[in-house]
């Protein structure tokens, strides 16, 4: 099930107990506590979670340490994915020379329980890309046929900002991308 996951091998030190929140840090402490508690309330609370910051503040880490905590500890099927690799991979499958098709690449993007997608903000969200991750976003909403949960909504910072957005199935839109339910502002 980690190798499954595919988490890149430099995230694989990455844990929710290794995470330092404290002394200096301690403006980390909400983001940390958001991953404990999206851990324990797994699959009860049906919201993802959505880390945003800057560079090196760890938000990878603390998403892989979400995945290898839901694999260990409750035997949750977990993917991670960078969000520029996998829109690279959907942009060469159009190329007919390539035997991978969209659908197969994205066949196991969809199904994986609990999706990661790393540096969501990383990519300039032209209308190409906004249709993919809606598309990604939306058959897993509909595939799952999770309730759509209210939620207040608040904007994302700037666009250049790196972005993470740690995806539960179903439980987001491309809307919920661009007016984010729940994230942390505190990393
Ligand atoms: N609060 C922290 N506690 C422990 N390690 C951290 C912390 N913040 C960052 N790191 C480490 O620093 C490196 C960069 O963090 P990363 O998660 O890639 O940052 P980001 O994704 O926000 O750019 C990683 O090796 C990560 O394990
Ligand atoms: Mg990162």
């Amino acid at each position: 099930m980690f190798a499954a996951a595919r988490i890149p091998k430099r995230y694989e030190h990455c844990e929710l107990s290794n995470y330092e929140f404290e002394g200096s840090q301690l403006h980390l402490a909400p983001a940390r506590m958001a991953a404990c508690r999206f851990v324990e309330e797994y699959p009860v609370d049906k919201t993802g979670l959505l880390l945003v910051g800057t560079i090196g503040t760890g938000k990878t880490h603390l998403a892989v340490g979400i995945a290898k905590s839901l694999i260990r500890e409750k035997g949750i099927p977990c993917l991670f994915y960078d969000y520029r690799k996998l829109l690279k991979e959907i942009q060469n499958s159009y190329n007919s020379s390539v035997q991978t098709t969209e659908l197969a690449l994205l066949k196991p993007v969809f199904d994986a329980e609990v999706l990661v997608l790393d540096e969501l903000g990383a990519v300039r969200p032209s209308e190409w890309v906004w249709d993919t991750v809606s598309l990604i976003l939306n058959t897993r909403y509909n595939d799952n046929r999770v309730p759509h949960r209210p939620h207040g909504r608040r904007r994302l910072p700037a666009e250049n900002q790196e972005r993470e957005l740690w995806v539960r199935s179903g439980q987001r839109s491309a809307c919920r991308v661009k007016n984010t339910p729940e994230f942390s502002d505190a990393i």
